[in-house]
């Protein structure tokens, strides 16, 4: 005779529950590694958003700072020098002093406050530029466009699309942009044309940027050296913005996307 019918029963049963058991469990512990992995996953993308963050931050300060030391150095060297120049002539004045000598005297400093009265326009242009506050963006590139053309060094051609307005809060961060992209390309790029276009494409803002230069190597995208690009991306960060690097044949080409 073997075991008894209920004993049976209760081994399959205990076995079944131990089963039971065992398989919820390893479920348990699934669960729980899976949460671990999870949240170690989203600490690392926390970190390097915050990382990130902080460059966008240290960037931000020291293309403060060197805005800052470059306008100290325009007005030392420029009005500064000017200024102590205009000094010495007007130290000459004496009573004794010839007509002729007065008179010279007199256009020179003239001269020179002409020079300053110029100097001072164009750092506080270059601060502020007058045609962005009072006709745009569109304008204020154009304005570029034109001073630059008139260089004869490069040509520049902007074409603007654009549908909806640009929000006023947002159109001095997208010219310094415009502006550093130019800036590079006299810089580096020994290119003879860039175009630029503008225009609307569902909620956002599009400018296609391109040079007709030697282009933009990758390692100068990875190991930014100056502050230009990183000036764009904190620029960029402000605007809730994005930089596409377009892959080109020749020159640079780069599409950058903004939420109106
Ligand atoms: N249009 C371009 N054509 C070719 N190379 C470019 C162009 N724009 C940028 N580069 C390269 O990318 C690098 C990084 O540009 P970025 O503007 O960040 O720095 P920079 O212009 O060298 O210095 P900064 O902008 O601080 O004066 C440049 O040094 C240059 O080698
Ligand atoms: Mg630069």
């Amino acid at each position: 005779m073997g075991e008894p019918e209920e004993a049976i029963a209760l081994k399959i049963i205990i076995i079944g529950m131990i089963v039971i058991f065992l398989l919820s469990l390893s479920v348990i512990m699934f669960f729980i590694l899976y949460q671990r992995r999870l949240l170690a996953q989203q600490q690392k993308h926390q970190k390097i958003e915050s990382d990130y963050q902080k460059e966008l931050l240290k960037t931000s300060i020291a293309s403060q700072e060197e805005e800052r030391s470059r306008i100290a150095k325009e007005l030392h060297d420029d009005v500064g020098a000017m200024l102590t120049t205009t000094k010495l002539y007007f130290g000459q004045i004496t009573p004794e002093l010839p007509p002729d000598e007065l008179e010279n005297i007199a256009h020179k400093t003239s001269s020179f406050l002409d020079d300053m009265i110029h100097s001072i326009r164009s750092i506080s242009q270059d601060l502020r530029p007058v045609v962005l506050e009072k006709l745009g963006l569109i304008e204020a590139v154009e304005s570029l466009r034109q001073t630059i053309n008139d260089s004869g060094k490069i040509k520049v051609s902007v074409k603007n699309n654009t549908t909806k307005t640009i929000v006023k809060s947002k159109e001095l961060n997208l010219y310094r942009i415009i502006q550093e992209l130019i800036t590079n390309t006299l810089k580096h790029a020994d290119a003879s044309a860039i175009q630029i276009k503008l225009k609307n494409e569902e909620d956002s803002l599009i400018i296609v940027y391109k040079d007709n230069g030697k282009g933009l190597q990758q390692k100068n995208l990875l190991h930014k050296k100056g502050l230009g690009l990183k000036n764009i991306e904190s620029r960029l960060s402000i605007l809730s913005g994005n930089i596409y690097f377009m892959k080109e044949d020749s020159g640079m080409k780069v599409k950058i996307v903004i939420p109106v």
